[in-house]
């Protein structure tokens, strides 16, 4: 079971019940955020049978979700919002959840982050869906990034034993 049905954050889920394009881009930069700690501890701590092809695949990983945060708060720079930086707003404003995470075998982990991307991708499919015609830059922004959250899914449950 992943973050999705385990671990969702609660406050976050009503967040998403009035969705505005800010609420958004600050729920996404949450999320991305919590998304590149899971992927850091499993770069550095993860063992195993596939320990090399996992660090080498989160190295790229980390990398990529620094730059999605990067557009998701340029993004809401453009539409005039603040980007946030602290720690307890990016927390709160997560879909997951940031425990600490008590597992350390690889291919574990990659289960792990193969749910946490599906979950973000998940949620990014309802804004689209909740920001639809009235905010079509936005919802563009979120319909790359649901495709590419679904593949990162897939790639991950790739380098499951
Ligand atoms: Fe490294």
């Amino acid at each position: 079971m992943g973050d999705k049905k385990n671990h969702s954050n609660s406050m976050a889920k009503d967040q998403r019940d009035t969705v505005t394009p800010s609420s958004a881009l600050i729920c996404a930069m949450g999320s991305t955020h919590t998304l590149l700690m899971k992927t850091l501890h499993t770069h550095w701590n993860a063992k195993g049978s596939r320990f090399l092809a996992v660090h080498e695949f989160t190295d790229k990983q980390y990398v990529s979700l620094l730059k999605e945060l990067d557009s998701l708060a340029e993004r809401l720079r453009a539409i005039d919002a603040v980007a946030p930086t602290e720690m307890s707003v990016l927390t709160s404003a997560s879909i997951l959840r940031e425990d600490h995470l008590d597992i350390y075998d690889a291919s574990k982990l990659s289960r792990h982050l193969a749910d946490a991307h599906s979950g973000v991708s998940d949620v990014y499919e309802a804004f689209i869906k909740k920001l639809g015609d009235e905010h079509p830059v936005s919802a563009d922004l979120f319909t790359q990034l649901a495709g590419h959250h679904e593949k990162v899914a897939w790639m991950y449950k790739a380098l499951i034993d």
